[in-house]
């Protein structure tokens, strides 16, 4: 098979930039886009971006894919026959604030997506999805066959809108499409918004973490070199085949470590690596949260023979080694 034209959208964000990385160190030549929006520190994604740019075969172009004429623009130029979409409006507590954004980046871009890949004829759109489709439930874990009709963020709307929005293009398309579930990703150049990232700053700088439903949650958190294996290993597994029986041209797989752990835990072990204790702050649980999250990966393993399995420990230690490296702390 002759190498791919590909196209990884969102590469100046967390998991854009691991996946882009990934790719590059496989020997692929890799366009990405971002449109390096403030949501949080642009240095941040700016310096995932230096670092991309440090290896050969990347290239870079800044794009809102809200922005329907650049995409037409861009898929006219480039024509990608694998597209990597990643680019998004992350975050449930931020949906509560400004659902907009999350319609505009989420629902417009992800159809300028699509729109691009169908005029391209893409040979395979592989799309981040959440956990967050599943909404709160107490039946564990998380199977890919379970209803994802309730919703209980607007974020997750737009991510279960993402996966029926796919559908609907391989349906009448015939476009290849595969939506991978992300279940808490965490690890070196993550997100600031986020647990791992909020508590670790915090516990360095002696400030008060917030713990909320009283500190009693539960996620199934998920180390980035495991999720970058994943997405890659299904993004260059070849293009599905279409009308096949059975049908593997539109499928939605969970990517989670399956191994949930407490709320607690995550704060103790991250004390024990920084050496340091934590101020907590408990508090009621939040609009849009879940209490648990738990992802069986069976389908995952069975058919690209891998599941992610660095251990908690391990992964928030090449955290904190990152952490104190690039905030010189
Ligand atoms: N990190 C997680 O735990 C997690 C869990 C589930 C799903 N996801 C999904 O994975 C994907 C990547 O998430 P992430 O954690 O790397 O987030 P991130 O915010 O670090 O990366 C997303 C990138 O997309 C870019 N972007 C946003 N809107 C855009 C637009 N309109 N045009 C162009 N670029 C735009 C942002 O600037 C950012 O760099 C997202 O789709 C997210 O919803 C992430």
């Amino acid at each position: 098979m002759s190498d791919p034209t590909i196209l990884v959208t969102g590469a100046a964000g967390f998991i854009g930039m691991h996946v882009a990385r990934r790719l590059l160190d496989g020997g692929h030549r890799v366009s990405t886009i971002d449109d390096i929006n403030g949501y949080y520190d642009v240095d941040l994604k700016r310096a995932r971006l230096a670092e991309l740019s440090k290896q050969p075969g990347f290239a870079f172009e800044q794009i809102d894919i809200a922005d329907r004429s650049s995409v037409d623009r861009l898929f006219t130029e480039l024509r990608p026959t694998l597209v990597i979409h990643l680019a998004a409006q992350p975050g449930i507590r931020y949906s509560l604030e400004n659902p907009h954004s999350y319609a505009e980046s989420n629902l417009v871009g992800f159809l300028n997506v699509l729109e691009g890949c169908r005029r391209s004829n893409v040979d395979h759109l592989v799309f981040a999805s959440s956990s967050s489709v599943y909404g709160e439930r107490d039946d564990m874990p998380y199977r890919e066959s379970d209803r994802v009709d309730k919703p209980v963020s607007f974020y997750a709307a737009t991510k279960c809108a993402n996966e029926i929005m796919a559908h609907s293009y391989n349906h009448l398309y015939a476009l290849p499409a595969t939506g991978l579930r992300f279940f808490t990703v965490y690890g070196p150049w993550g997100r600031p918004d986020m647990a791992v990232y909020l508590f670790t700053k915090a516990i360095f700088e002696g400030r008060p973490i917030k713990l909320f439903n009283h500190g009693d949650t539960w996620r199934d958190y998920t180390f980035i070199d495991d999720i970058a294996e994943g997405v890659v290993r299904v993004a260059t597994a070849g293009r599905p085949d279409v009308g096949a029986a059975p049908d593997t041209s539109y499928k939605i797989y969970n990517i989670g470590n399956g191994n949930p752990e407490h709320l607690g835990n995550l704060v103790s072990t991250l004390e024990e690596i920084i050496g340091k204790t934590a101020v907590t702050h408990e508090l009621p649980a939040q609009p849009g949260d879940v209490s648990r999250t738990f992802a069986d990966v069976s389908a995952l393993k069975r058919d690209f023979g891998f599941s992610p399995s660095t251990p908690l420990r391990e992964g928030l230690e090449r955290f904190v080694a990152w952490y104190r490296r690039y905030h010189g702390v």
